[in-house]
Formats: structure tokens, sequence, C-alpha cells
């Protein structure tokens, strides 16, 4: 299965809350979910997943694995506790969540057990999340052109991220954009409001729409019925070059996800 391009984001989201908005997500149609070792909901999804009427085999679904698992022999067990919690043989995506802080790790050690945990048939495609362009080469090093099929870095309206995209491109690595609405900063922006306002829809549509129209994949994250509704028809959206490029004029380098353990931007 293709990792369809409007996914559904769990961070934060747990227990009940969580629960209730995966149930509205699948009833309204997503197929699509995102989740990691450190939310602490993988139980929580495996059993929202396991009671649903959609089967597991139309569900796209993602998990990554946090930096203190990435020591030699760690990795593929704890893969192992987060298929038991999400009640799955095998995940769609295990994504390596940051690279290993001020390389306490070193890259190959984590990136070679994630390739074995594929091969073992724990995940179908592998990939890594808020790599940079440097890490990104080294890693296509260690495991060779072609293996890392997808990258999660922050990209919306507000941080274009256009130098990393551009690399992931040439390596034909797919981008999904984490918090595509700046977690909500980009729906007070003036000229996304203006562009919604003439296509009769919200700030919020607007900068999905431009997102999915350079082909990335999103995965906003919303409790609101309504919202993952509108979410949902962002797909249908189409801007016009000059809506694009007035968007593209709003970056601006607002980073939303900047913990201290984060890599040397570029
Ligand atoms: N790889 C990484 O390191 C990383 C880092 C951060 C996030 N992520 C992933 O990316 C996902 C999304 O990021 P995020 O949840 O932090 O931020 P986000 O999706 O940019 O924003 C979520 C916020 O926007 C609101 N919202 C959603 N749809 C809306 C709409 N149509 N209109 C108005 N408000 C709307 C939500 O409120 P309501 O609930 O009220 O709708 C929520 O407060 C996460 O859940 C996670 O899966 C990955």
């Amino acid at each position: 299965m293709k990792m369809p391009s409007l996914g559904f984001g769990t961070y934060r989201l747990k227990g009940d809350v969580l629960r209730s908005a995966l149930d509205s997500a699948l009833s309204l149609g997503y197929r699509h979910i995102d989740t990691a070792q450190i939310y602490g909901n993988e139980a929580d999804i495996g059993a929202g997943l396991a009671s649903a009427s959609v089967p597991r085999n139309q569900i796209y679904l993602t998990t990554k694995v946090w930096f203190n698992e990435y020591a030699q022999g760690s990795l593929i067990p704890s893969l192992e506790k987060s298929l038991e919690r999400l009640q799955t043989d095998q995940v769609d995506l295990t994504l390596i969540h940051w690279p290993s802080p001020a390389d306490d790790v070193p890259m190959a050690t984590y990136l070679e057990q994630l390739a074995e945990a594929r091969e073992r048939g724990l995940t179908r495609e592998i990939g890594v999340s808020n790599f940079t362009i440097a890490q990104l080469e080294e890693a296509i090093d260690i495991l060779g052109e072609g293996a890392i099929a997808h990258q999660q870095i922050e990209v919306h309206p507000l941080l274009q991220n256009r130098r990393l995209r551009t690399a992931c491109a040439v390596h034909d690595i797919a981008v999904t954009a984490y918090m595509p609405l700046a977690y909500g900063k980009v729906l007070a922006e003036p000229s996304l409001q203006e562009i919604a306002a003439r296509h009769a829809v919200t700030p919020a549509q607007i900068a999905l729409a431009w997102l999915l129209q350079q082909e990335m994949a999103v995965i906003p994250s919303s409790t609101n019925p309504a919202h993952q509704k509108a979410n949902l028809q962002a797909q249908g959206l189409i801007l016009s070059d000059e809506e694009m490029q007035v968007i593209a004029g709003l970056d601006r380098g607002v980073r939303c996800a900047n913990p201290d353990f984060s890599p040397k931007w570029d």
C-alpha cells in the first residue's frame, strides 16, 4: 500500500481523547495514521484499530523509534514492543524519530538495525525524520541509494525547508510534512485568510492544499471531527500558480519543533 497523502497525526493524543479522535478519523475516511513510541499512545491506537471496522491492510501505519533505543541490540526489540502495542505483525513505515543527539550512537549502528527490521518483515518501509542534508547523505552512504523511502520534517507556509526538500527529491525520498498547520499559527496569516476567502474555505485547508500540491504527504492532527473533515477535503482544492507563489513568499523560518537535542538545522 502506498502512503495516502493525507494522514492523521496523533502527537499529544492519548486515552479516550485519542480513541474518539481516531474513531471519527477512520469513519471520515482517514487511512494513514502517524504515531511514535514517545507519544505513549501506541497501545490506544492498537486498541482503536483492533475494534475498527476498517481492515488493518487498508491502513498505512507509521511509527517512530525514540533515540533511547538506538544502541546495538535495542532497536529491534523496541520495535517488536511497538508492534505488540499496535496489535499488528508489521507496520508500513518505521522512522528514526531524530538523529542521535550529539551522535551519541553512531548513525550506522541504528540505521543498520532499522534495515534489519525491514528484512525481518517488522516494517514494510523505513525512513528518517528531522535529518539535515548532511545527515541524509551520511544515511544514504550507510544504507545505499533507495533504502530510505521517506523523510518526515516540519514544513508549512512559515517554514518551507526548500533546500532539504530538494535534497530529498534528488535521492527520490518522499517528504511528509509534519506540523503542517504550524500548530495553528498558519490560521492567523492574512494572505492565507485572503486566499481562503476566495475559495470559500479556511486558511488551514489552504496551507494543506499548498503542501499537497507540491507532492508532500501531510499529517495534521485534530480532535475535532469538523476540522478532520475539512482537512481531508483540502485534497480537492486546486491553487493557482499565483496563489502558490504568494504562499511561497511567506517562508519566515518559524520553526515549531526545535528541542535542545535538535541537529544543526540547514
Ligand atoms: N517527526 C516529528 O518529529 C514530529 C514532530 C511534531 C509532530 N509530528 C507529527 O505531526 C502531526 C501534526 O503536528 P501537530 O499536531 O503538532 O500540529 P498541527 O497538525 O500543525 O496542528 C494541530 C493543531 O491545529 C488544530 N487544527 C487542526 N485542523 C484544523 C482546522 N482544519 N482548522 C483549525 N484548526 C485546526 C488542532 O486543533 P483541534 O484538535 O481543535 O482541531 C491542533 O490544535 C503530529 O500529530 C505528529 O503525528 C511529528
